[in-house]
């Protein structure tokens, strides 16, 4: 198990939006039960497994399938080897009225992350603005969802992680930065959220993987090679090339992409002397490693600055969808929008789409954890 707990095992399915009839349908709650017992069964807090379990529902609730379950193995196998606590809790090393700072104490990153950003919200809710920046935490899935949970209250929410280091700056041959997402939430009205959710890199190292494992080249924009060339080739990515940033090479503006995986370093690793950069630890093959991954949490109260902020992002949201296409193109969107047509179909479907080869290798996990495997609606 512990050999390929870093392993993204996802079939071909795993980051397509569309619904095919072999995929097997999981209940949400049997996806966060599922989720608690493989956690539990190697000795995590039960609150701990909560924390995480709802976190990885959300992600395949709204279709980031990368960030969900397929991800649960390496938790798994971060606790068993103990390189991630879960005999701890979260400490606020630093504060005031509008920042902390905390020691997330090496448990999971769900856990280290819920904490710093209701902080966050508290503090925005108090004085009109929180800053969180934690260190010593772990992988935190999807960064939107800290985001969302500030949006939810009212707040423009936003969250950073460092990462594994998979993306080579412009110009150089070397993966020393990671993918270190961004995300910004903010309430317009009646729920609906403006939610960027995204990598600094062009894709995730998963989607190079689904290529390579479906025989496909892949895009300009999304990787080089051990000399830091563009490819098509996915095996020349994963072996010993890198992820290029957002923008793609220089000339397509890959540098705007490259500064913001290095702003969100600054916020995470730099700002909170965590782990950053080439420092932290590799995605594949230092499993005995601690992370010491670095996050950094905002939450602003949007009532400190012009009234009517909803309104007019209601507005706005509302102009853009309702461009007219570029020809060929289908509706315009806005950020959010494609994970709130996936949160739809799972509410059609009754449940959250799996490809079966998902499924088989969740089969696996279970039985190698000696829990019940996953009930499917199907
Ligand atoms: N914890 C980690 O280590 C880590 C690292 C990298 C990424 N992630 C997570 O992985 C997930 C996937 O990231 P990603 O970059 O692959 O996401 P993505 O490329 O699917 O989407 C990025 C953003 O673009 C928006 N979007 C997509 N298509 C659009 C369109 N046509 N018009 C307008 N907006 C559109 C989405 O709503 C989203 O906000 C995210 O949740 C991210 O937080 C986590």
């Amino acid at each position: 198990m512990l050999q390929r707990a870093r392993q993204v095992f996802l079939g071909a399915r795993a980051f397509s939006s569309s619904t095919r009839s072999t995929d097997v349908v999981v209940l949400s709650e049997e996806v966060r039960s599922f989720v608690r017992r493989c956690m539990i069964a190697v000795g995590t807090r039960t609150d701990h497994a909560e924390s995480l379990a709802e976190l990885l529902v959300v992600a395949d609730e709204r279709g980031h399938y990368s960030h969900g379950l397929n991800r649960l193995g390496m938790y798994v196998s971060d606790v068993f080897s103990k390189t991630t606590r879960t005999d701890t809790e979260p400490k606020i090393v630093k504060h005031t009225p509008a920042t902390a700072f905390i020691d997330g104490r090496n448990a999971l990153g769900p856990v280290v992350g819920k904490v710093c950003i209701d902080t966050a919200i508290n503090k925005a809710k108090s004085v009109g603005v929180g800053w969180v920046a934690c260190t010593n935490s772990n992988h935190y899935g999807i960064a939107g969802w800290y985001a969302i949970r500030a949006a939810d209250q009212g707040l423009i929410g936003m969250s950073f992680t460092n990462t594994s280091p998979l993306t080579v700056p412009t110009r150089s041959r070397e993966a020393v930065l990671g993918t270190n997402p961004i995300a910004v939430a903010a309430p317009g009205k009646d729920g609906d959220h403006f939610v960027l959710d995204m990598a600094t890199s062009t894709v995730s190292i998963g989607k190079v993987e689904v290529n390579l494992r479906k025989g496909m080249a892949i895009p300009s924009g999304w990787g080089v090679n051990s000399k830091g060339v563009e490819t098509h080739k996915p095996q020349a990515v994963l072996s010993d090339g890198g992820l290029l940033p957002v923008g793609g090479t220089e000339i397509s503006g890959g540098y705007k992409g490259y500064g913001l995986a290095t702003m969100v370093e600054m916020f995470c690793g730099i700002l909170a002397g965590a782990s950053y950069g080439p420092h932290v630890r590799k995605w594949m093959g230092d499993d005995d490693k601690i992370a010491n991954l670095g996050q950094c949490f905002v939450a602003v109260n949007p009532n400190m600055f012009a009234s009517g902020f909803s309104d007019r992002l209601a507005d706005l949201m509302t102009i853009l969808r309702n461009l007219p296409p570029a020809d060929g193109e289908t509706d315009v969107m806005v950020a959010g929008d494609p994970e709130r047509q996936h949160l739809e179909k799972v509410k059609q479907l009754g449940g959250i789409p799996y490809h079966p080869a998902v499924i088989a290798a969740l089969d696996t996990l279970a039985d190698e954890q000696q829990v019940a495997r996953i009930k499917s609606q199907n």
